[in-house]
């Protein structure tokens, strides 16, 4: 609850979602040889329904979500208890685990006896490879926040207030059918895109300074996850420039080499040098100062998504992508107005903040890069930024106003 009897906006259990498909709060869902998919649903009260409106219950359970069997929450209790007496070993998502069950005296018993144990590692197995309709529904919520990427980019050239931007792609994606933002969305002008995963988006965003965006939304359980860097006022500096060019670089590159077999440690890996050597030329590091690295990108290249932005965290960043995986492929550099860290970038450099962020689907023959509609190349960028607003004069004036 916020305050009271007022609520959050709920959003369900990945786990829970991919097993049921039920998004409603407060259910336990036991899976066992004997009794397939058992549901325990909310005992609803008239008092309820007046507050809260019609809910799922038993019906609903087997009806439209397939339960093989379905209780009312309130028997749990007395059927529970027995299921887990006649079990060898408990499965149970310890993260998301409720008091409902884990007071149980047979829960307890079990986990005494060491019959308790995560079930996190085997769900995250299963959604680690997506199915056909699964990547149905990744494509849609892809594409969804590119086109409404696309439209806050062409906004920002005369709306420059961090809320502004932030607004906008919420409205344009909830607009496209998206249910919720995957995440709150990363909106950092100048030095705030120096802030990985900066969230206050008060700012108003300087003529000459770039606007980090980092957004994603969530299609029927699906995320999106897309990072564009871009100069709201339609061009990029020398310094910001050779930086944007070199993270650029090393997007592409370590897209290139998204395909079943390679992991994210070894993408990784590729990125660290690639962009060691980058600063390195910059003089943004010195020579075999390589620890000062971490300072200025302290995230991974890429991590796996789906129901969760980031999805399957318990698997190994070693292990092999396969057909149906589908990752992101993130750079970035983050170099603060005064060093933070133990760090030495010099001052033209210093206040910037940059990442491109691309969601890839890998595929039999490579990948494919599900975000691509959207321009990253720095003439694409400026062309896009500068060119009238579909024959306004009255834009391209206010765009113009905007920026001196
Ligand atoms: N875009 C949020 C994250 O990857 O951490
Ligand atoms: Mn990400």
């Amino acid at each position: 609850m916020m305050t009271d009897v007022v609520p959050y906006s709920f959003r369900q259990n990945g786990d829970y979602l991919y097993i049921t498909g039920c998004t409603q709060p407060g259910g336990v869902a036991v899976l066992s040889k004997e009794t397939g998919l058992c549901m325990f649903m909310p005992d609803k009260h008239k008092e309820d329904v007046v507050w809260e409106g019609q809910t799922a219950g038993v019906e609903a359970a087997v009806d439209f979500f397939k339960a093989d069997k379905a209780f009312p929450l309130s028997e749990m209790k007395k059927i529970l208890p027995e299921m887990i007496e006649q079990s060898k070993v408990v499965y149970h998502n310890a993260k998301a685990s409720t008091s409902s069950y884990r007071n149980f005296d047979a829960f307890r018993r079990a986990s005494l006896n060491n019959k308790v144990k995560d079930l996190t590692h085997y769900t995250d197995e299963l959604r680690w490879i997506k199915s056909k309709s699964e990547i149905k529904l990744m494509r849609e919520s892809a594409s969804i926040v590119s086109q409404s990427l696309l439209q806050t980019m062409l906004l920002s050239r005369t709306h420059r207030e961090e809320s502004q931007l932030a607004a906008k792609i919420e409205y344009e994606c909830k607009m496209r059918g998206a249910q919720r933002m995957a995440f709150h969305p990363v909106v950092g002008g100048g030095v705030n895109g120096s802030v990985v995963h900066y969230s206050r988006n008060d700012k108003k965003i300087k003529s000459g300074d770039l606007v980090l965006m980092d957004v994603g939304c969530e299609y029927h359980g699906y995320l999106s996850d897309l990072t564009r860097t871009w100069p709201p006022c339609g061009r990029f500096s020398a310094a910001q420039e050779e930086l944007y060019s070199l993270i650029l670089e090393t997007n592409k590159e370590c897209i290139k080499l998204c395909k079943p077999g390679t992991s994210i440690r070894e993408i990784h890996h590729h990125s660290v040098k690639m962009l060691i050597s980058g600063f390195q030329e910059l003089g943004i590091i010195g020579k075999g100062k390589s620890i000062q690295y971490n300072y200025l990108n302290p995230t991974s290249i890429g991590h796996s998504l789906g129901m969760d932005i980031h999805d399957s965290t318990s698997l190994a960043f070693d292990k092999p992508l396969e057909p149906g995986v589908v990752i992101t492929i993130e750079p970035g550099i983050y170099i603060p107005s005064v060093p933070i860290l133990n760090e030495k970038a010099p001052d033209r450099f210093r206040g910037i903040g940059i990442r491109i962020e691309d969601k890839v689907l890998i595929t039999e023959n490579g990948h494919e890069v599900l975000t691509a509609s959207v321009p990253k190349e720095i003439p694409h960028l400026t062309t896009l930024i500068n060119m009238g607003g579909g024959g306004s004069m009255t834009e391209s004036h206010e765009a113009r106003a905007a920026c001196n």
